[in-house]
């Protein structure tokens, strides 16, 4: 089944609107095993997963979650076939570049993480034009992690702050945890309270490490492209059910 967003527009009534995350983030695994059940190429079920991805972030906004980050591309999946990566890059590129009017239209504020540096030239000039035109944007808070690895963010955090204590800006003593968040790529965003993966796997792949500190997991076996409002629902319905005591009694 496919992302259908005529389905649950409206906050499902035992969904309680006070209690919601004000955060998702998402690992959208199992694209290329939903392929592979149809028999068709990997590279299609990437394009059914960014169909999935506009609906899901559309529902966040329709039942006002206030922000939604995705799991892209990981420092590691480089090491996919060459063929994979390019279509993945010409495809991030193309969805940028086709939703950009579509992102201004619903107000949403688009954010890449993740060394961008390391991307085609060609995808970094379409991340800066659309983080550029969406910046004033409040509706949603999109994150998209792009070549993105939890423990690479870490150790350049540490590296910046370690050049700042070098140059006397900074002394040891202070730093804290809300100044090693100011040097990670995610600084300014809240940190997630629900982390779904899809797919099955019980694993967190290196993202987000610092963030999901007290995030709440939900993982299902349904693969990306079939995560839809109705499977949303279901994970939004176990994280109300969960009591966050953040460490405490
Ligand atoms: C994991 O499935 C999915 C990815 C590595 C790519 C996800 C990317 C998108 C859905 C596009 C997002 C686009 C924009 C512009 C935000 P997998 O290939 O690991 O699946 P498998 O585990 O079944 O092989």
């Amino acid at each position: 089944m496919t992302a259908n967003p005529t389905i649950l527009q409206e906050l499902p009534a035992d969904l309680d609107r006070d209690r919601l995350p004000k955060h998702v983030a998402v690992i959208m695994d199992g694209n290329g095993r939903w392929a592979k059940k149809q028999g068709l190429p990997r590279i299609i079920g990437h394009r059914r997963g960014v169909d999935t991805l506009k609906d899901i972030l559309r529902c966040c906004k329709d039942w006002g979650i206030q922000a939604l980050t995705a799991y892209a591309f990981s420092t590691e999946n480089w090491g996919r076939p060459l063929e994979e990566v390019d279509f993945l890059m010409t495809l991030f590129e193309r969805v940028l570049r086709q939703e950009l009017r579509e992102m201004m239209a619903e107000d949403v504020k688009i954010r890449f993480v993740g060394n961008l540096d390391a991307l085609p030239r060609s995808l970094q000039t379409e991340i800066e034009r659309s983080m550029e035109q969406t910046y004033h944007n409040q509706g949603i808070h999109f994150t998209v992690a792009t070549n993105y690895g939890g423990r690479q963010e870490i150790v350049q955090a540490c590296r910046s702050i370690a050049a700042k204590v070098q140059q006397g800006l900074l002394q040891p003593d202070e730093i804290d945890e809300a100044l090693f968040q100011h040097h990670l790529y995610t600084a300014g965003n809240c940190d997630p309270d629900l982390l779904i993966r899809t797919s099955g796997e019980m694993r967190i792949s290196n993202f987000l490490l610092w963030q999901v500190a007290y995030a709440e997991l939900y993982v299902t076996n349904t693969l990306w492209p079939d995560f839809d409002r109705r499977e949303f629902h279901c994970a939004l319905s176990a994280y109300q059910q969960r009591d966050r005591r953040f460490g405490k009694v």
